[in-house]
């Protein structure tokens, strides 16, 4: 069978829901201002559609962190490819993930986060698949739980592939 992707979740229904989420934070965060964290590469089309649907002051930074390679197969091996650049002493930071899976990235990274002394700490990501969790971690906004399949589209990639796509979808016909 040659590779293809089926929709799971099409553009109009995760456009919704960003927008949804977007006032949520908006009344969670009334009169403080939002320090968002864009996990690479796969939170950075979410993080941007949902700075844009925040009507609180929001600032932003970026940081690298992995646990896979190309495949569809964690290694539980994580790395810090790209550090911040700014401080979170005193902040509000909001940790914007594309997926959450088995846990271990987002373990590790807000265990590092927390230590740098940031006023509050909350996460939220565009996918939760529950059943696939190894490391318990507290998630304060989801976008969609998922069923366990391998997806892409909205930031995700199989092997750097898709993320492009303005829709998630489920990736078929590969090993
Ligand atoms: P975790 O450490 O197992 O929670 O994995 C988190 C990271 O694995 C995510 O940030 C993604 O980069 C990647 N990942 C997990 N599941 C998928 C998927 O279904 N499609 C694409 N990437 C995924
Ligand atoms: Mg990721």
């Amino acid at each position: 069978m040659a590779e293809s992707v089926r929709v799971l979740v099409d553009e109009a229904e995760v456009a919704k829901r960003i927008e949804y989420l977007g006032k949520k934070i908006s009344e969670d965060y009334a009169g403080k201002q939002v320090h968002l964290i864009c996990v690479l590469k796969g939170g950075v089309f979410f993080m941007c559609e949902l700075a844009k649907r925040i009507s609180v002051p929001v600032s932003m930074d970026f940081m690298s962190v992995s646990s896979y390679g190309d495949g569809t197969a964690s290694s539980g091996v994580v790395k810090i490819a790209k550090d911040l650049d700014e401080t979170l002493e005193g902040k509000d930071v909001l940790v914007v993930e594309d997926i959450i899976d088995s846990g271990r990235t987002l373990y590790y990274l807000l265990d590092i986060l927390a230590k740098r002394n940031p006023k509050s700490m909350k996460l939220c990501t565009l996918l939760d698949k529950p059943d696939r969790r190894v490391r318990d971690v507290k998630v304060d906004y989801v976008g969609f739980e998922i069923p366990d399949e391998f997806v892409v589209g909205y930031g995700l990639d199989y092997a750097q592939k898709y993320r492009n796509l303005p829709y998630i979808g489920v990736v078929e016909g590969v090993e």
